[in-house]
């Protein structure tokens, strides 16, 4: 079974999506992104200073993520496996990811590259709606809740987030072009790459690389 994961893919390749199917297996979810939200819903100064970059669409500084996901990846519950959604997302975040995994013993077995083409991300990204309680993503097209509006992992209700605009994720997708991207090379070069087509339905994506991530 392969234990420590990074999930990778540009804005709405789905990370969010397939994270939350993946816990069944055991995994603990560590998403940089919901952390941020989290810290934004309380108000903290974390909170501020993260909102001031996401609503436009820009990185939070590199220092900042850094230290967030140390303290995070370094706690017992990620010994028995975790899932790092959104994180690395530039070359300096993947350096001191690979130091820190030095440093604590928890070595990364696999990088899963979600690929999907522009039109579907900026489509899933129109229609995306989130859960304000526990982030699980729905799409108000093709994956609805039972309930209009409502959550049917926790009841809580749904929202659509204030990055998930024309303007904003004009500036992700760049973000992503230009610092993220280049990362499929460097881990493929240290042999941990695998790349899925995300552009198959979110259960036979689930499907396939659960059996991949066993095998
Ligand atoms: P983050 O929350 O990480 O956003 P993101 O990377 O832009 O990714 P998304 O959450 O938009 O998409 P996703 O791939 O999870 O797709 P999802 O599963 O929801 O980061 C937000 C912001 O925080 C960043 O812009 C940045 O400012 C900051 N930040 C975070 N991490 C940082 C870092 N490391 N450094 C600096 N700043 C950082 O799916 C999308 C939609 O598609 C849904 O509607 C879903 O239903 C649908 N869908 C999903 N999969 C499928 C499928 N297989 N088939 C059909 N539909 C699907």
């Amino acid at each position: 079974m392969k234990r420590n994961i990074i999930l990778m893919g540009p804005p709405g390749a789905g990370k969010g999506t397939l994270a939350k199917q993946l816990i069944a297996l055991g995994y603990v979810h560590i998403s940089t992104g919901d952390m941020f939200r989290e810290a934004i819903k309380a108000g903290s100064e974390l909170g501020k200073l993260a909102d001031s970059y996401i609503k436009h669409g820009d990185l939070v500084p590199d220092e900042v993520t850094i230290g967030l996901v140390k303290e995070r990846l370094s706690q017992d519950d990620c010994a028995k496996g975790f899932l790092l959604d959104g994180f690395p997302r530039t070359t300096p975040q993947a350096e001191a990811l690979e130091k820190l995994t030095k440093e604590i013993n928890r070595p990364i077995d696999v990088v899963i590259n979600l690929d999907c083409d522009k039109n579907e991300l900026v489509r899933r990204i129109g229609g995306r709606r989130v859960c304000k309680n526990c982030g699980a993503p729905y799409h108000i097209d093709t994956f609805k809740p039972k309930v209009d509006g409502v959550c049917d992992l926790c009841g809580g209700p749904l929202y659509q987030r204030n990055d998930d605009n024309e303007e904003a994720l004009k500036v992700r997708l760049s973000h992503y072009t230009n610092q993220t991207k280049p990362l499929i090379d460097f881990y493929q070069e240290r042999g941990l790459l695998a790349n899925f087509d995300s552009l198959k339905g979110s259960e036979a994506l689930f499907d396939e690389i659960a059996k991949f991530l066993k095998s």
